[in-house]
């Protein structure tokens, strides 16, 4: 009996209390003490991005980079966040995502737009440039104008500039890649875009465009005996696994748009703007400089730590592979427009 009129007494002061601490009705609670950074977060202005690559990649690095500028510059008036590794939106659905304001900032890779602003495969016609300074001044000069131009005529996206990766290379589980008649038969993963297809098919091997993160596993169960990629994205993807060899073929270039939902970019501030511009520009410049170092860095983990079987494309291999894949030239001139193939051919002769 005492027990139970203890645990009587027990339940009772609960309740009592939490009707007394906790369910008092609003109007007796005591006001919250101002609080500025809370006064911040009301008029906060958020800038979701959305990539698809790792963090430890050129890509991942510059985005965060960026955060940390604009967050500063800003005095945290501006927030970035970021979902790298396709963790919010894959590649396939993130333009949609950008142009519904989903998120306010994609950076794709340049094939990633070709089927919007087809003008953007400049960057897949086979060995179009020799170098990054000749990737830098197509980036920077009339091409990359007449890009982020066209890009003006796609309704709620706006093309800011132009970020670095690098040259892609090729693996693949079954052999060598020296000669073209290695790649027959062979099935490679690619990002979109005719130019990429049909230079496989030229060299006698089919294609499928498949999203970012869905290559590692394709690769695994076999459905792909290989694919292209920079260094960084193989290394940090462990997309050398399952492969056996690596071709530095150098054949063409994975660079990135930086875009942004067109009506969240004109409805900031004018300030913000000028801040979000000021940071764009100073990381544009790390990327270009970094990239580089990046994708070495990998390239020597995948020396040390990998099997892979790699050979580096020779001047006289890379014609003969150009004897194949010579036509794409002529047949997406109409495509990229003269203009822009002359200065590609000006450009790669200088
Ligand atoms: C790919 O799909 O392979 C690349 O576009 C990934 C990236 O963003 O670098």
């Amino acid at each position: 009996m005492r027990t139970f009129l203890f645990i009587c007494v027990v339940i009772f002061s609960g309740i009592a209390s939490a009707f007394l601490v906790g369910f008092q009705p609003e109007s007796a609670t005591q006001p919250l003490e101002y609080d500025d950074e809370q006064e911040n977060l009301k008029n906060q202005i958020v800038i979701k991005v959305s990539h698809v690559v790792s963090e430890n990649t050129p890509k991942g690095k510059a985005v965060r980079r960026f955060k940390n500028l604009v967050e500063k510059n800003t005095n945290g008036h501006v927030k970035v966040e970021i979902y790298p590794n396709g963790s919010l939106y894959s590649d396939i659905n993130e333009w949609n995502a950008l142009k519904n304001n989903n998120v306010q900032m994609i950076i794709p890779a340049t094939s990633k737009i070709s089927p919007y602003v087809p003008e953007f495969q400049v960057f897949d016609l086979p060995f179009a440039f020799n170098d990054y300074e000749q990737v830098e001044e197509a980036f920077t000069g009339k091409i990359g104008k007449t890009l982020l131009a066209r890009l003006e005529n796609q309704e709620g996206v706006k093309g800011l500039t132009f970020w670095y990766n690098g040259f892609k290379q090729i693996t693949n589980n079954r052999r060598p890649l020296v000669s073209p008649g290695d790649f027959n038969r062979l099935h490679f993963r690619t990002m979109p875009g005719d130019i990429i297809q049909d230079q496989y098919q030229a060299l006698g091997a089919a294609t499928s465009s498949l999203p970012f993160n869905k290559t590692y596993e394709n690769l695994q169960v076999g459905f792909i005996d290989g694919h292209e990629n920079t260094i960084s994205n193989i290394y940090s993807k462990k997309l050398f696994e399952n492969q056996n060899y690596l071709t530095v073929s150098n054949h063409s270039y994975l660079g990135y748009v930086v875009v942004m939902n067109q009506e969240f970019w004109d409805k900031l501030p004018e300030v913000y703007q000028v801040e979000i511009e000021e940071a764009l520009k100073q990381t544009t410049d790390w990327i270009r400089r970094h990239s580089i170092e990046i994708n070495d860095q990998h390239m020597r983990e995948l020396k040390l730590n990998t099997s892979l079987n790699i050979h580096i494309l020779l001047d006289w291999e890379k014609e003969k592979w150009m004897e194949n894949l010579k036509p794409i030239y002529d047949k997406y001139e109409s495509v990229i427009g003269k203009e822009l193939m002359k200065e590609v051919q000006r450009i790669r002769d200088s």
